[in-house]
């Protein structure tokens, strides 16, 4: 199955590699020039536990013409990017080929639907940690749950394919029948540890040391779920705070995608995240003030960032 990566940021490089490893023909497309260059130069190093693998990976372009169609689009930009990512590769796909999104944050379906059919469109989550060291160079850092869902029925024989793709790559995905189930899931999950770890500069693990930190996710929580409720969504957590504080657990030595942003001066996706509740909030009527407050802190934080 022919695979595109769009964005060679942590994520992406992990995915790619994974996949190149698995003996699948699989592209990145990454518009910063000089990442593009070194990797087609040094190609991808992905460190695993003990195991340092030096991959022969040269296959990245900026051109999606290079590529040619692919059979499958995975979009792993940061969610401020997505309609961006999808108007250059648009070149890569045509009739058949299936787009599945893994990033985190509200609003990217929407994007890629201005342009992409609905059912050849694939959202899913995925918690496996990973931390680029420099450009091509990515560390896995914590093992998770990778979840894929299709937006209509008549989709449902792609996320199969999406499936066994993953599967052989050990990247170990299920399948779910409510996608967006799955996104609010996940939203839950970044709404927590990543404003509290941007700001805290703190690993994931630390979280459930600090029973004040808990206690602030508790109240987002409470707004969280009323919005939620409101417009109907079906949570996939029975707890949804016990299922938090397993994910800090299980990606404690990660620093989250948000803090390694502020750490590395760049825009965060706060918007997509924090900000997503409170804009949910104000269009059915719920006050989300913690959400608002993280979202006005984390953005402060990007606003300082050249003077600390
Ligand atoms: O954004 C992240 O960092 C990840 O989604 C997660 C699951 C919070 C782990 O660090």
């Amino acid at each position: 199955m022919k695979t595109v990566v769009v964005g060679a940021g942590a994520m992406g490089t992990f995915i790619a590699a994974r996949l190149f490893m698995s003996g699948h023909e699989v592209w990145l497309l990454e518009v910063n020039d000089k990442r593009v260059t070194k990797i087609k130069e040094k190609g991808i190093c992905l460190e695993e536990n003990d195991d340092i693998n030096n991959l022969k990976f040269s296959t990245i372009t900026s051109d999606p013409k290079e590529i040619g169609v692919a059979d499958a689009v995975i979009i792993m930009v940061k969610a401020f990017d997505t309609e961006d990512a999808v108007k250059l590769v648009l070149p890569a796909i045509s009739e058949g080929t299936i787009v599945l999104t893994l990033q985190n944050g509200m609003g990217n379906i929407e994007l890629i639907r201005k342009y992409i059919s609905k059912e050849r469109v694939m959202a899913g989550t995925t918690s496996h940690g990973a931390l680029l060291i420099h450009d091509g160079h990515v560390r896995h850092t914590g093992v998770g749950d990778t979840i894929i869902g299709a937006l209509s029925a008549d989709s449902e024989k792609h996320t199969g394919k999406l499936k066994a793709l993953f599967d052989a790559s050990g990247i170990n995905t299920s399948i779910s029948d409510d996608a967006n189930s799955l996104l609010w899931g996940k939203l839950l999950i970044n709404m927590s540890i990543n404003p509290l770890t941007a700001i805290m500069r703190i690993k994931n693990g630390r979280i459930v040391e600090l029973p004040h930190l808990v206690e602030i996710i508790k109240q987002m929580l409470v707004e969280s779920l009323e919005v939620a409720t409101k417009i109907g969504v079906n949570i996939p957590y029975d707890n949804p705070l016990e299922k938090i504080i397993k994910v800090c657990r299980n990606t404690s030595q990660n620093c989250s995608s948000m803090f390694q942003d502020i750490l590395a001066g760049r825009r965060t996706e706060i918007n997509q995240i924090n900000g997503a509740i409170v804009t949910y909030g104000l269009q059915c009527g719920i006050e989300t003030p913690v959400n608002k407050m993280l979202t006005e802190l984390v953005m402060s934080i990007e606003q300082i960032r050249p003077v600390l």
